[in-house]
């Protein structure tokens, strides 16, 4: 790809750096690349030299500060590519060389950070380059902003509307081979993302007299030739039409109709492609009008017998008559008498002059209106559909200052145009200008300069102004003429400084206006205006011809003419007045935004590249008021910048500031100011930025930027080599190392899984050896066996002596198992010894005696066993230091049986039963013979004591509810343990010397104690675990 002049390539290690060079340090090559650092401001020439090297150098963007002056290449210089598009995305305004793309993007981010609506002014004379701008600024937004594929279709559609409204809107004139032929206003609208999410447009003063007329080497709007060349034959056939523009009256006034440089045929495809992007379904009704238009071109007229102006070409009539209603009545028919060529009676009461002029009002008309309805219609689908908070960057792309040899009614709309943009410009770039010193604390110097107010007012004021005169003169009654015209702007205006006629001027001034003219002094120049003609201009006013139109069957015509128009009282506007208030629109909505400039300068009248025409120039220069505009700039301060990019860019100059300033930038910047030897006059400190009043000043500082870079590129290669080496040096260290640790971590990773692969071989062998002899095809599994067996126990042993599970060993590990499983649980059983309290030892040395007399013999026993034997069962305190225990019993006499209730008091030598505090009975332990109980679940005991010690009474039969606790004590107590005896039936007891009772026991429901048959205690024990 090449690369711009501007642009330096620094090699290294192969790789591209695009350098930019510094604004300044390039003026020396190819002059500056903003005019406000000329030196010699003031003077025009220096101004134009300044333009001309540049453009010499295809340099073709140079800056009035934030305004950009564009010269048309007439070549394409390759410098809007995407690439560029990218370079100038985001960087600052003044970083980088001129170019529109620095424009659109300053004015894109102003309007995302500042959240204010933008828009960009494009002016110039006609070929100068002023929609080709346009054009690059909206390739630029949708190359560059955000999309969606929603707003993709948007996009397309905002890039489409162009080749569409250049076809109905542009021509070729002798100046330009596309002209625009009319003006363009442009919104862009775009959501708080910064996309493009729809668009707007407005169009001013399309050039209808080119539908009818056109000058030497012109041509009409570029659909009609593109439509003949175009359009597929039988299209062309249903319209009537043949692919020949030379057989079509509007076509060849000119004497054109083709041209080198445009390819109508690939145009006309191009056309209907946009047509479908934007969603266009209208296409045969459209097609229909133009046809109309070139029909009503070739119909002609002729003189009837009478003297009468008749249509003499019929054919046209009926084609004509496809666009308009088929049914006509009457009263219509009538009315059409007046509007000639749709007169189809084929006869018309008009001159033949005035007839030729009404057929060409109409085609002027109906092409106007069709027109501004295809503007609607594109308008309609760049619609946004997003109800989002939006900001929006508006375009214009109007006609320049135009000065003829002789000026009509357009070229003073066109004039008249710029004279209220200059306003405008005036007005906002003064604005700016003080409310940007006034920002920045800095004392604002009034500039002078020149007002063109007053030639505003000239044209629009009520009442006095041109305007209002040209109305009252066309609406009043009677007969207006041109002359009457001229006549009352010389009584109105005359004495006006800048307004003169051939009557008013005096000398040589007045050699130089015609009778027919007028002057007026623009801000740009003196033009003279031809009355000639101006006021049938104004006043012809379609009507009569619109009443028929808006009946017709074609839905854009129908929509094109509105009923009410013709309809309504009210006089219609003048075109003069329609374009005063649409300009008035205009200005307003641009007053609302905030503006940026593009001026478009044509270098040379043939079209030619390289060719710099410095008179030309000169006078566009002048046109566009730019030696104003500069000077505007220049009344303050011809330069400044915000305090940390002057300080980013000259730090290097003073060792206070270099290389970083670490206190507050404006600090910064009086430091090295002082330390660059600014004088006070020279230079002011604002808030944010510093100004700088001549561009002397700067340049010193440029060039000893300039002398300094050698050593600071030094260093800088120095620094970067060394870097760069240390890099590389880490990046190898690093790789090493890395590599070395990668092989060991890699080399360890294998190893182990060899030795997985090994052991888990073995195992499998092992487990098919498993029930061989020890061999070395097993040893492993076997050992893994024993091994795992004993770490299963060690980590899961039994927790207490309840517990029996016992892991299953390995079969040579059987004998070991069994061995390990008593050590284990001696181990526990002595640990549980070695923990327990005596009173609990107590309680279980008692309960094994229990288990040893009454285990398996006595039904109650399993009850007992989880029962706690306690000292006293009275549920009372006793001191029981004497009493060993104390528990209620029921004692049966022997003979009669009778139940008696007791305390048996056991001692450590006898027991004693007591009755309410006496003593009834004492049973020594050494006169105890043996205790007898039955087998079942009753509480009887029999205490035996011999029958022949007087001091005891016999055997004592007693009923206990704890008998197994009380026997167990008393056995142990009396040292009796195997003088227990455990009767299965019953139970002999001494009543008295030689007498026996007996006690029977049965099993039953439920604890009965009677008296039987033979004198026996009966006793039924209830049944609770039948043995
Ligand atoms: N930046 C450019 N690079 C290359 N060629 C350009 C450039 N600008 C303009 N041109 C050439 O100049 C011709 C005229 O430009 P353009 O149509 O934009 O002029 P204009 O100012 O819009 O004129 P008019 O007022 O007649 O519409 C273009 O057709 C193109 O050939
Ligand atoms: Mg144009």
């Amino acid at each position: 790809m090449s690369l711009p002049p501007h642009w330096k390539e620094v090699g290294g290690e192969g790789r591209v750096h695009r350098v930019m060079e510094s604004t300044l340090t390039a003026r020396d090559r190819v002059g500056v690349q903003d005019f406000v650092l000329l030196e010699n401001y003031t003077s025009e020439a220096a101004f134009i030299e300044n333009l001309r090297r540049r453009f010499g150098e295809k340099l073709i963007y140079t800056y009035i500060g934030s305004v950009l002056v564009s010269v048309n290449p007439y070549k394409d210089l390759e410098i809007y590519s995407k690439a560029h598009m990218e370079r100038y995305r985001g960087v600052s305004f003044y970083e980088i060389s001129p170019h529109i793309y620095a424009v659109s993007d300053n004015t894109y981010r102003a309007m995302r950070t500042e959240r204010r609506d933008q828009c960009i002014l494009i002016s110039g004379e006609s070929g100068a380059g002023k929609t080709e701008a346009s054009k690059k600024i909206l390739q630029y937004y949708a190359t560059t902003c955000p999309v969606t594929d929603h707003m993709s279709t948007i996009r397309d559609r905002l890039l489409q509307s162009n080749p569409v409204l250049e076809a109905f809107g542009n021509a070729k004139t002798l100046r330009n081979d596309n002209s625009s032929r009319f003006g363009k206003y442009m919104d862009v609208q775009f959501d708080f993302r910064g996309a493009p999410i729809g668009g707007h447009i407005l169009n001013y003063l399309l050039e209808k007299s080119r539908v009818v007329h056109q000058n030497h080497g012109e041509r009409n709007f570029h659909i009609f030739y593109q439509l003949l060349e175009g359009g597929e034959q039988d299209q062309l056939s249903k319209l009537g039409l043949e692919r020949n523009a030379q057989k079509y009256h509007y076509l060849v006034k000119g004497c054109c109709p083709r041209v080198s440089s445009i390819n109508d045929k690939s145009d006309w495809k191009t056309v209907r492609k946009a047509l479908t992007v934007i969603g266009f379904h209208e296409e045969e009704d459209l097609l229909n009008i133009i046809a109309s238009v070139l029909h009503l071109g070739n119909t002609q007229f002729g003189e009837g017998e009478d003297g009468e102006t008749q249509i003499t070409t019929e054919p046209q009539l009926t084609y004509l008559s496809k666009v308009r209603t088929s049914n006509m009545n009457s009263t219509s028919s009538h009315r059409l008498t007046h509007s000639l060529i749709l007169h189809f009676k084929g006869r018309c009461p008009l001159s033949f002059e005035q007839a030729v002029a009404a057929r060409d009002a109409l085609a002027k008309a109906v092409y106007g209106r069709a027109f501004t309805w295809l503007v609607a219609k594109i308008n309609q689908s760049l619609l946004a559909s997003y109800k989002g908070s939006s900001s929006v960057i508006g375009l214009l792309d109007i006609y320049g200052f135009e000065v003829f040899q002789h000026n009509s009614f357009e070229q003073f709309c066109i004039n008249y145009c710029n004279e209220k943009l200059q306003q405008l410009f005036i007005k906002l770039t003064l604005k700016s200008e003080q409310e940007e010193y006034e920002a920045e604390g800095i004392t604002w110097e009034p500039v002078k300069y020149f007002d063109n107010k007053i030639i505003c007012d000239l044209v629009e004021e009520k009442h006095k102004g041109f305007i209002s005169i040209l109305d009252e003169e066309c609406l009043r009654p009677g007969e207006p003429s041109d002359i009457s015209f001229l006549e009352k702007l010389e009584d109105t205006l005359g004495g006006h400084a800048h307004f003169v006629t051939h009557k008013l001027a005096n000398g040589k001034t007045r050699k130089a206006v015609g009778r027919e003219e007028f002057r007026l002094i623009h801000y740009a120049g003196e033009v003279n205006y031809t009355v000639n003609g101006e006021l049938a201009n104004q006043s012809v006013n379609s009507r009569t011809a619109g009443s028929v139109i808006c009946q017709s069957d074609n839905q854009i015509l129908s929509q094109c003419f509105h009923r009410e128009e013709v309809t309504t009282q009210k006089r219609p506007e003048t075109a003069a007045t329609q374009f005063k208030n649409s300009l008035a629109k205009l200005i307003e909505i641009l007053m609302s935004k905030e503006p940026s400039y593009v001026r478009c300068i044509k270098p040379n009248d043939a079209k030619q590249s390289g060719r710099f025409d410095e008179a030309l120039v000169r006078h566009q220069v002048k046109y566009l008021g730019l030696m104003e505009n500069l000077r505007v700039r220049r009344a303050g301060f011809a330069y400044r910048r915000r305090y940390e990019a002057f300080l980013q860019r000259y730090k290097s100059l003073c060792p206070g500031t270099w290389p970083n300033w670490q206190g507050r930038l404006a600090d910064g910047v009086a430091t090295l100011v002082q330390h660059l030897g600014y004088k006070p006059e020279e230079y002011k400190l604002g808030k944010t930025k510093i100004f700088i009043r001549f561009p002397k000043t700067l340049f010193t500082t440029e060039d000893a930027l300039e002398a300094r870079r050698p050593a600071l590129a030094l260093t800088l290669q120095t620094s970067w080599r060394g870097y760069r080496e240390r890099a590389k040096y880490h990046r190898i260290r690093n790789a090493v190392i890395q590599s070395a640790w990668r092989g060991m971590k890699s080399r360890r990773k294998a190893r182990r899984r060899r030795h997985a692969a090994e052991i888990i071989r073995k195992f499998i062998k092992g487990f098919i050896y498993r029930h061989y002899e020890r061999c070395p095809e097993n040893e492993y599994f076997l050992d893994h066996q024993r091994f795992s067996f004993l770490m299963t126990l060690v980590r899961n042993p039994p927790k207490s002596v309840l517990d029996k599970s016992w892991p299953v060993p390995p079969p040579s590990l059987t004998e070991a198992s069994e061995h390990l499983c008593r050590l284990c649980m001696q181990n526990m059983m002595r640990a549980y010894c070695r923990r327990i309290q005596p009173e609990w030892k107590k309680q279980m040395e008692q309960k094994v005696v229990a288990s040893q007399i009454f285990q398996d013999q006595k039904d109650s026993y399993p009850q007992s066993v989880p029962k706690l034997f306690v000292a006293s069962r009275l549920g009372r305190e006793f001191n029981l230091k004497v009493i060993q225990t104390l528990v209620a019993v029921t004692k049966y006499d022997r003979r009669g049986y009778k139940a008696r209730p007791r305390q048996l008091l056991l001692t450590s030598s006898f027991a004693v039963l007591v009755a309410e505090a006496k003593l009834k009975q004492r049973i020594d332990y050494a006169a105890l013979r043996s205790i007898s109980v039955s087998s079942l679940t009753d509480g009887f005991m029999v205490l035996h004591v011999p029958s022949e010690d007087n001091k005891q009474k016999s055997d004592v039969v007693l009923q206990c509810d704890h008998v197994i606790e009380v026997v167990t004590k008393l056995a142990t107590m009396a040292d009796k343990k195997n003088k227990v005896n455990i009767s299965q039936d019953s139970i002999k007891f001494a009543v008295a010397r030689g007498k026996e009772g007996v006690i029977d026991f049965t099993s039953g429901s439920e604890l009965k104690v009677a008296k039987g048959k033979k004198g026996h205690l009966l006793v039924t024990a209830p049944q609770l675990n039948p043995r």
